[in-house]
């Protein structure tokens, strides 16, 4: 038996999917579209996840009516609680003053899905559309300053329903509430440690595998595990996009020789793609542009190499889960948020075949497995970097001096981090170039220059964040030093925005 998960398209439902696991429960995530009644034999319990639509739009996703008739313990999230809420009767409504990021709720009363916890609790939301009326036999269990009916139950049929997501790391106790609804379903959830490594399974193949070695976390744990298998036939190579930090070489140079790696090659591939980029502002375009000159690099280099080492068929990468999800490539619901130049911008046709093995993974799953492959702490730990590397936070068009302008205000901005000693508080720190001037003095005169925007999250897998509490005096010293050490920028701004609603890259 087993615990069904229902997926309407939300950005987390394959953390519900994680979650549920942890507890060493089976369970599986499907589409919506893709569920039969007959699934209903085998399910001990059903969780509906939440989803990008509303419930009255015209293509909103709904489960047949009978799961709810078959007193089959069930948990709403989200678009999943509304759902509820809407084919038993009562009403959802969309309204002006919606909840997105932090909210805290208050438990109403001792009820079983919040057996152990305070009343007050810290809880994460992201939707426009509100429940007005329950529907019979449902009463409020929790509620917030906005929503009455952040959380309802029906008792006697095990109906339970969360506006907010319980799966997130940011709703600090979703874990002990998904543990008492499936408790309430009968199960006994545990906590597992079961090594990662063990969950990782990799083909036997013939051929040599080509693998874009950036030396961030992704790519290097990858690194880590494809070396145990295929040792010689393992070729990793780092490719100089131009759109790299000031010591990224040194830094996956050490990666290589940590790991033991046999074949480690370095491409200078960056006018390339500094001049397909010219004159590129949209955000999706670059991304795509980035990704195929990626894969036209990297299949040029396969038969290259193959002409001394024999034949390359495949291609690794280190695709995460997140990374598919907001390229929707793991839901056929979701909606696209941004494609992952590893995900999104693969080209249809492709000579090499894909190998991802950390595809199932959320970061902070794949730090866990590093440390499990004995990978050093500061590789681990140092803050995610996209694939599309500085192009996406540089907004508006990527020339090589705003490169180099942007190269500089993040190297200040990490070493400022490094010295106050915050750097690894914090899930992700950098800074951007926007393409905007504003007005400054400086030196009695007037300025009229760029304005580098700085950002830092805190986060645990990357799928929301909280912004990092940056101390005045830090701040002050990050700007003085950008502005003073970097000619042609005179402003600095703090991005203050939570993922959702933003996200935690610009583009
Ligand atoms: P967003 O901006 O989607 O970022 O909130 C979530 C995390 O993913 C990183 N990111 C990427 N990583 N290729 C990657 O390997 C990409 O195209 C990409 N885009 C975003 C981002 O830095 C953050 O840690």
């Amino acid at each position: 038996m087993q615990v069904l998960i229902l997926d309407f398209g939300s950005q987390y439902s394959h953390l519900i999917l994680r979650r549920v696991q942890e507890f060493g429960i089976t369970a599986e995530l499907i589409p919506v579209q893709a569920f039969q009644i007959e699934r209903l034999d085998s399910v001990q319990a059903i969780i509906l996840s939440g989803g990008p639509r509303s419930v009255y739009d015209l293509d909103a996703i709904m489960p047949p009516l009978t799961i709810f008739k078959k007193k089959i313990p069930i948990l709403g999230v989200c678009y999943g609680h509304q759902l509820i809420v809407h084919m038993l009767g009562g009403k959802v409504e969309s309204s002006t003053s919606r909840e997105y990021g932090i909210a805290e709720i208050q438990i109403e009363n001792d009820h079983s899905l919040f057996h152990g916890l305070e009343r007050s609790q810290q809880v994460w939301m992201s939707h426009g559309d509100f429940v007005r009326e329950l529907p019979e036999g449902f009463e409020s269990i929790a509620f917030s300053t906005n929503d009455p009916y952040s959380a309802i139950a029906n008792d006697e049929c095990q109906i339970y329903s969360l506006q907010f997501h319980p799966e997130v790391a940011h709703t600090i106790n979703g874990r002990v509430m998904l543990r008492n609804f499936l408790k309430l379903a009968g199960f006994s959830p545990k906590e597992t440690q079961t090594p990662i490594l063990d969950r990782i399974c990799l083909p036997d193949i013939e051929g040599n595998i080509l693998l874009g070695l950036s030396g961030g976390v992704d790519s290097s744990v990858t690194a880590a595990v494809l070396h145990r298998k295929y040792t010689d036939n393992l070729y990793c190579v780092f490719i100089d996009t131009g759109l790299l930090r000031n010591d990224d070489y040194e830094h996956v140079s050490l990666v290589a020789k940590t790991i033991g790696l046999k074949h480690f090659i370095r491409i200078d591939a960056s006018e390339r793609f500094l001049d397909a980029l010219r004159g590129i502002r949209d955000p999706e375009e670059k991304r795509k542009i980035i990704g195929r000159i990626f894969i036209e690099v990297f299949e040029q280099e396969a038969k290259h190499l193959a002409q001394k080492f024999g034949q390359f068929r495949y291609l690794a990468q280190g695709t995460i889960y997140p990374d598919r999800i907001e390229s929707a490539k793991a839901s056929q619901n979701a909606a696209t948020i941004k494609s992952h130049h590893n995900v999104g911008g693969l080209p249809e046709k492709m000579k090499l075949s894909l190998i991802e093995p950390l595809a199932d993974l959320y970061k902070d799953e794949v730090r866990t497995l590093g440390l499990e492959l004995g990978l050093p702490y500061e590789v681990l730990f140092r803050h995610p970097f996209p694939g599309p590397g500085l192009a996406v936070r540089i907004v508006g068009e990527v020339t090589p001096s705003r490169v180099e302008t942007l190269r500089k205000a993040d190297s200040i901005l990490i070493d400022e981090l490094r010295k106050a000693k915050v750097y690894y508080d914090i899930w992700q720190a950098y800074a951007a170039l926007l393409p905007v001037k504003t007005v400054g003095v400086m030196g009695d005169q007037r300025t009229y220059e760029d304005m580098v925007l700085v950002r830092l999250v805190e986060s645990t897998d990357g799928m929301t964040a909280d912004i990092y509490n940056l101390q005045k005096e830090l701040a002050i010293r990050i700007s003085s030093r950008i502005v003073n050490e970097i000619s042609g920028v005179n402003r600095v701004v703090y991005d203050i925005t939570q993922k959702p609603p933003a996200t935690i890259e610009l583009e």
